[in-house]
């Protein structure tokens, strides 16, 4: 079976699966969404994925009304159609359809919309080398912790990210780091582990949660506190890490070698531990 969808209830091939020009995630990007993996047939922390989802809907009042069980077996339909046993499974759910105003339509049912599809590993060079990122400013807005669809300025800094031949952008915010375009950073000085402190600036990345339980149950220090961006030039190892990238080597910051220019001990050690993690 190739890819397919669920829009509002019922399954469809991926390329039928359409919504009116009305929708408010067309018109206004009004919505919200979710990515999460399946390895070996199963959901990685679909609670934790599916509760940022709701905590998401709730911040910008759109009524969920799915219950976690109903998730759980529309998406474990969605996965037996589908046959991928390693799938991304890409959950948004809009303020629906309605004539274009502002205002939060009155009737409006919102509209929620599933796509199964395979996922595929990234290129293992990505790993063995690692990958190269540059800072920019974050041009966001002050609620980065809602998973919401207007990615622009996350879209426009990947985008200045490909063309200046890295694989992402760390944005800078007052002089303290946040995130990555469509993931979260972790640091490593000294063996201890340090991220930014979760806050209103960025996303509570499940993969983070994952990587510091992970950290901490292997007796390591792990600090969660704001980050000024001279650190990251400081630390011995960098990594980026998200839900499709899991743990990846940062090994050049704006052009400069981080440690020795390789993938760094710590940094593989975590990305065996997760991907251990994945196949439980
Ligand atoms: C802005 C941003 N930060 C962090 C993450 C990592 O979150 P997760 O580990 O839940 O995938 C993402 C994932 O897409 C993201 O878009």
């Amino acid at each position: 079976m190739p890819n397919i969808a669920w829009l509002n209830g019922k399954f469809l091939p991926l390329e039928e699966a359409t919504v009116s020009i009305e929708d408010r995630g067309f018109q206004f990007g009004d919505g919200i969404y979710e990515v999460i993996r399946v390895y070996g047939g199963k959901l990685f922390r679909f609670d934790e994925h599916l509760s940022r989802l709701a905590q998401s809907a709730q911040a910008i009042s759109i009524p969920l009304t799915i219950e976690a069980k109903e998730w759980k077996a529309f998406i474990r339909e969605g996965l037996e159609r589908s046959t991928y046993s390693a799938c991304k499974v890409y959950i948004q759910v809009t303020r629906g359809v309605a004539p274009r105003e502002h205002l939060f339509p009155e009737t409006t049912r919102p509209t929620i919309v599933m796509t199964f599809r395979e996922m595929a590993d990234l290129p293992t060079q990505l790993n063995q080398q690692g990958v190269s990122v540059i800072t920019l400013p974050d041009l966001r807005w002050a609620r980065c912790s809602i998973k919401s669809l207007n990615l622009l300025p996350n879209i426009l800094a990947k985008q200045q990210a490909n063309e200046a031949g890295a694989f992402e952008a760390l944005f800078i915010k007052d002089g303290m780091v946040t995130e990555g375009t469509s993931s979260n950073v972790i640091l490593v000085k000294d063996e201890a582990f340090l991220t930014p402190a979760l806050s209103e600036q960025l996303l509570a990345g499940v993969t983070r949660q994952a990587v510091l339980e992970l950290a901490r149950n292997d007796g390591k220090v792990v600090e969660e506190r704001p980050v000024k961006e001279e650190e990251l030039k400081q630390a011995d190892e960098l990594f980026l890490i998200g839900t499709t990238i899991e743990v990846l080597p940062i090994t050049k910051l704006n052009g400069a070698s981080v440690g020795n220019g390789t993938p760094g001990e710590v940094t593989k050690q975590m990305r065996e531990k997760f991907q251990a993690l994945t196949q439980v």
